[in-house]
């Protein structure tokens, strides 16, 4: 196979920079990577991370996932148009109570997450149904798989995108094209750090008290407790998404956070979804020293190298 050509969304920090970097950097020079970011101003980390691949095997262009004729704009600058493999990265996040969330910033996250997803397959599917190859590379989430108290709306974004993926992946079979969701847990990026300041500003006076105590008392806590305890770095993700886009066979699936597959597993193994709710609830309701104790021994794992 020659050289393939890669585009990545949201490449300004985070995830998609670091697949990016990666994938420009593969040892055998198997990519031209088409790294994009809706703001161009913000290219110096990606252009510092890329170093001697800026301008060889990795290029930054402008793409919004939000306006179609900037990703137009993007692809038809493309030699033939040509994206053999779509990272589908750029994505938003969303905690707290629903009542503190307005509908206006709720159409904004699925503008971003599923809309923006949408809009680039459109774009890229025809091309790639002609030439009768192609990967669709999506960063999903676990949260896709499992609903997380307070991530109510992010979650269900990630669930219309693996819905969306797994739909079209049979269709996309039948023209040798394939699609891949990968599904990270918690990821210490920009991504944290814009969700926690969001939840530090919220206005907890639209929800009741004892919603308001819960979210600030009880998930804030646990919540930070999860990403220092089992937070993956960005480069971890972006060697996985290597190792998919690589992959012979790549799968439909693929969780990167070997810690967090216990949390998702309880999902499959009772389809009434007793099981995941009782153990989510009982987690978070009544069994604080339990749940800090697993925290503990997963920090343990986490540290001998086990979360690979
Ligand atoms: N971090 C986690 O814990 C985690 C876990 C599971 C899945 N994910 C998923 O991983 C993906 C990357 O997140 P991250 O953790 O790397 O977060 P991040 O560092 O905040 O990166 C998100 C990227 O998306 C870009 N973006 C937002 N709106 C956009 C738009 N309209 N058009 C183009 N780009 C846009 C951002 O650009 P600006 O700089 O311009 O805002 C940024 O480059 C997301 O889909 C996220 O849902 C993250």
């Amino acid at each position: 196979m020659g050289t393939r050509k890669v585009l990545v969304t949201g490449c300004s920090s985070g995830i998609g920079l670091a697949v990016a970097v990666r994938l420009a950097k593969d040892e055998a020079k198997r990519f031209k990577v088409v790294a994009t970011m809706r703001d161009l101003e913000k290219r110096g980390p990606l252009e510092k991370a890329a170093g001697d691949a800026l301008n060889k095997t990795l290029a930054i262009q402008k793409l919004d996932v939000c306006c179609e004729e900037s990703i137009k704009a993007c692809i038809n600058s493309l030699p033939d148009r040509q994206v053999d493999v779509l990272v589908s990265n750029a994505g938003i996040g969303m905690i707290g109570p629903l009542e503190c969330q307005s509908i206006t910033a709720i159409k904004e996250l699925f503008d971003v997450n599923l809309f923006g997803l949408v809009r680039l397959v459109k774009e890229v599917l025809p091309d790639m149904k002609q030439r009768q190859s192609g990967h669709i590379v999506v960063m999903s989430s676990v949260m896709g798989l499992q609903g997380l108290l307070f991530n109510d709306v992010y979650s269900a974004s990630k669930f219309a995108v693996e819905g969306f993926c797994e739909s079209l992946a049979v269709q996309a079979m039948k023209f040798h094209i394939k699609t891949t969701l990968v599904e990270p847990g918690p990821v210490i990026t920009e991504f944290e750090r814009k969700v926690y300041e969001d939840a530090e500003n919220i206005d907890l006076s639209e929800t009741d008290e004892e919603t308001a105590r819960i979210f600030r008392d009880i998930y804030l806590p646990y919540s930070k407790m999860v990403f220092t305890t089992l937070g993956q770095t960005p480069e971890e993700v972006a060697e996985q998404t290597h190792k998919v886009i690589t992959a012979k066979e790549p799968p439909l699936r693929h969780q990167t956070n070997r810690l967090y597959m216990p949390m998702t597993a309880l999902k499959h193994a009772d389809p009434t979804g007793r099981l995941p709710l009782e153990a989510f609830y009982k987690m978070i309701f009544k069994h604080d020293r339990v749940f800090k104790a697993t925290l503990g021994v997963l920090r343990m794992l986490h540290r001998r190298g086990g979360n690979k």
